[in-house]
């Protein structure tokens, strides 16, 4: 069930400003949430999205360094897996909102950030690493594209064949997935995967060890799975790939490619193109 409601209002805690949400994402794990595909219970009512961007309105105590009516982009404090989607949401890590993004871009951008700056650093990703994608034309993908390119790297990145240019675009050499791909990609120092098949790619590396993976839970193929860290608090790593972000943005160096925007009411929609599995980009929510 996903509907518009009117619930209470949330406010900031210790450490976490609220803001006024311009514009919010939608990522995979909202739909498979919602679905209950994780077997995780969340308190009902429940609002999903893990990342927006606003204007501060409420500042919670120990917090320094922003003033109401700033405008910014941040991620919910994750232990509540949701908040975003919403008129008003409780940030726990942010950055001050770079004029060079939309509020559709920045409100979708936080998450994979976060999440492509914690797999890079896993992956030890630097000037001449060589880094392939799986999944290059989605929402992490595209972040992790340019931020990797960004460190120096040399990134590969695999898209279907409708989605080749644009992955170009980004500055990755594109590649179509399926088979034969060990045959298109060489001989990787690195390895991100966000979609298709692990096993394909342990074999392309040449080791485990050389992968990380954010979507494959099985545990199989002995490649490490990085989750996004739960907790209450900025958290510092999130914080880092943001102002990083930010600052790539203000040099043209970095943006948010939008696979769809919608209406804060028509989160039907964002969630079902989020399950085609084919999305290219960010999907994003305005208010
Ligand atoms: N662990 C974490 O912290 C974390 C954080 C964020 C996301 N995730 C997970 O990571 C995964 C990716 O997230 P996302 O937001 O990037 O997803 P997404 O935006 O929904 O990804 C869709 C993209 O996947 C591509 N794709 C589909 N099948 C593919 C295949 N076989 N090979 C290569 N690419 C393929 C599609 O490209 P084409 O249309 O060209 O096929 C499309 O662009 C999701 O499972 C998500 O839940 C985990």
């Amino acid at each position: 069930m996903l509907h518009v409601a009117e619930v209470a209002e949330p406010h900031a805690g210790p450490g976490q400003i609220r803001i006024a949400v311009r514009a919010s994402g939608v990522t995979p794990a909202d739909a498979g949430l919602r679905a209950g595909r994780f077997g995780t219970a969340v308190p009902l009512p429940h609002v999903p999205g893990v990342d927006a961007a606003g204007v501060v309105d409420e500042i919670g105590a120990g917090v320094t360094g922003v003033q109401l009516g700033d405008e910014v982009f941040g991620m919910v404090d994750l232990a509540r897996l949701g908040g975003a989607n919403a008129e008003h949401a409780v940030l726990a890590g942010w950055a001050p909102k770079p004029a060079a993004l939309s509020w559709e871009q920045a409100g979708g951008a936080a998450a994979n950030v976060e999440t492509a700056t914690r797999a890079l650093d896993l992956l030890g990703v630097r000037d001449g690493v060589t880094l392939l994608i799986a999944g290059a034309a989605g929402g992490v993908g595209t972040v992790a594209i340019q931020l990797a390119t960004a460190r120096g790297a040399t990134v590969i990145g695999t898209a279907g064949p409708a989605t080749q240019d644009f992955v170009a675009g980004l500055g990755a050499e594109p590649v179509v997935y399926g088979e034969g791909l060990a045959d298109r990609v060489g001989k990787p120092d690195a390895v991100l995967h966000c979609a298709g098949t692990v096993g394909d790619l342990v074999a392309i590396a040449g080791s485990p060890d050389r992968v990380l993976t954010i979507s494959d839970l099985s545990g199989e193929h002995g490649v490490r799975l990085t989750h996004t860290a739960a907790g209450p608090g900025a958290d510092p790593q999130a914080l880092h790939g943001l102002a990083i972000a930010a600052e790539l943005a203000g040099k043209g160096a970095f943006t948010v490619p939008l696979a769809g925007v919608f209406p804060l009411e028509d989160g039907r929609a964002a969630h079902e193109l989020s399950e085609t599995g084919h999305a290219h980009g960010k999907i994003v929510l305005v208010n």
